[in-house]
């Protein structure tokens, strides 16, 4: 039965209602209980790792080596870095019912609301992963091919030979496309002009709106109102696009991600509405702009030297997909969009031949794993063969030194579909312009993710 509009508010409401878990109240840890770190105040600390990363993290490991502490607010918590192959493929194999990594995104719950693949733990997510599992593997990835290929090409008609423009904004109005059509499969007009300017507002998250969202009291006021009536909105959209769906006569032969999870049922049993809700959002704000950043990325680094270019022209004009995937691959390498995944220990753990109590948090530093030389010869320069070389039987780079996506049981689920979208996109792209760089760019942290400072601003001509 359909949901009316005031049930529909009471449930965002219940979501923003909900104080953020005390974790001070986490098993207190000792400093000798953990690997060296500073002595600095943990504001400090935290400010470092999370708004200055790009030269705090490399400090840390100059400083201390391959394993360090960080300690971090609320409280003092320690998270453990590791940055060493080995360490992270212990890490990634972690018991998930002792290694969680729900608990680190609780912050994210108003928005992406509990059900949520990144905020489970344990048999829950288990489930929900079991359930979500199937529309992301290989033929439902070559079923989205074609309308992701479409959204690409109207994109790339529209821009201005000669204009020199940030390639993250069009990446990001394109890929925000592909998650409107593709993952949630809203086809009419109407519904996808009242949906773009409430998704665009639900993932333009501050840190300011983050941590309100910790206080429901401070949700009467100004931008934290605003956040909350917008979430509102986007809900009463999505619920009925849900609703709408499940009755639609071609519901069993729709190709979308929403249409896929609806026909998903494990054992006899199906998401609900609720759940659907908190997936679409979930892979919403983790899909839209990681995907775009790579991409903005990896136009740049072609667009800054002739010679890549060329060979990536010469892919898309000639249907190299595998060359135009290392070129995706070798973006997320050299700039990480995501700096580090972790994991909070529920139980004692060794890891590294380190015994660390219950508490702390661990995790591998993807930023430090691709600039190691030792993982990654010469790891400052644009290398898309790197992936394609053959080391006795392997082909591209050792196992856990190229981690962009993290790994085990918490792998991220669209690592292939970004990859896919991206292969894509480059090959439209390219089949149609040359590309050239403008400018320098550096990395600049925007919340949890990585992104150009500049927008990795680029010139296309025609050819
Ligand atoms: C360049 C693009 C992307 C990057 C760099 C990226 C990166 C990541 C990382 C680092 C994680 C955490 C993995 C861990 O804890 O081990 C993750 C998880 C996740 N990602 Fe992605 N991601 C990208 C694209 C996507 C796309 C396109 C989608 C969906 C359409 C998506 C959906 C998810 C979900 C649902 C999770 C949670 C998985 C779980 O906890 O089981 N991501 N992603």
């Amino acid at each position: 039965m359909a949901l009316t509009d005031e049930q529909v508010a009471r449930l965002t409401d219940e979501r923003f209602a909900h104080t953020r878990p005390d974790l001070a109240r986490a098993p207190r840890v000792r400093r000798d209980q953990v690997p060296r770190g500073l002595r600095w105040p943990v504001l400090a600390q935290t400010a470092g790792l999370l708004r200055f990363r790009h030269r705090f993290v490399p400090y840390m490991h100059r400083r201390f080596g391959d394993v360090f502490t960080v300690w971090l607010i609320p409280g003092g918590r320690p998270l453990v870095m590791f940055t060493r192959p080995e360490h992270t493929r212990e890490i990634f194999a972690g018991d998930p019912e002792s290694f969680h990594a729900g608990k680190g995104n609780a912050i994210l719950g108003p928005i992406m609301g509990e059900h949520s693949l990144l905020l489970q733990d344990g048999g829950e997510h288990k489930r929900a992963r079991k359930l979500l599992m199937p529309a992301f593997n290989g033929a439902a990835l070559r079923g989205y091919e074609s309308l992701v290929t479409e959204l690409a090409r109207d994109e790339v008609a529209r821009w201005t030979p000669g204009r020199t423009f940030a390639a993250l904004d069009r990446m990001n109005a394109l890929t925000l496309e592909v998650i409107l059509r593709v993952v949630f499969g809203v086809t009419d007009e109407r519904r996808l002009a009242e949906l773009r300017p409430r998704v665009n507002r639900t993932v333009n998250i501050s840190p300011a709106i983050l941590l309100g969202w910790g206080w429901p009291r401070l949700q009467r006021f100004g931008p934290w109102k605003a956040q909350v009536d917008n979430q509102r909105e986007l809900d009463r959209l999505m619920y009925a696009e849900i609703e709408q769906r499940r009755t639609a006569p071609d519901l069993a032969s729709r190709t979308d991600v929403l249409s896929r999870l609806i026909r998903t049922q494990d054992a006899g049993d199906g998401l609900t509405d609720a759940e659907l809700r908190d997936q679409l959002v979930t892979l919403l704000l983790a899909g839209h702009e990681t995907t775009a950043t790579a991409l903005a990325w990896a136009l740049f680094e072609i667009g800054r030297d002739p010679a890549q270019l060329a060979r990536a022209r010469e892919a898309a004009l000639s249907g190299d997909d595998t060359w135009l995937e290392a070129v995706m691959k070798e973006s997320m390498r050299l700039h990480p969009v995501i700096p580090m995944v972790v994991r909070t220990l529920m139980e004692p753990a060794t890891i590294g031949g380190i015994d660390l109590p219950a508490g702390v948090t661990v995790g591998p530093s993807i930023l430090l794993t691709h600039l190691r030389d030792d993982n990654h010869p010469d790891p400052g320069a644009f290398r898309p063969e790197r992936f394609l070389e053959e080391h006795g039987n392997r082909v591209g780079p050792a196992a856990n030194t190229w981690i962009p996506f993290g790994g085990g049981v918490r792998r991220c689920i669209g690592a292939g579909f970004s990859l896919m979208e991206g292969v894509a996109v480059l090959r439209e792209v390219l089949a149609a312009y040359d590309v050239t760089a403008v400018g320098d760019d550096a990395p600049k942290v925007r919340n949890i993710t990585s992104v150009p400072r500049y927008g990795a601003r680029i010139r296309v001509g025609a050819s």
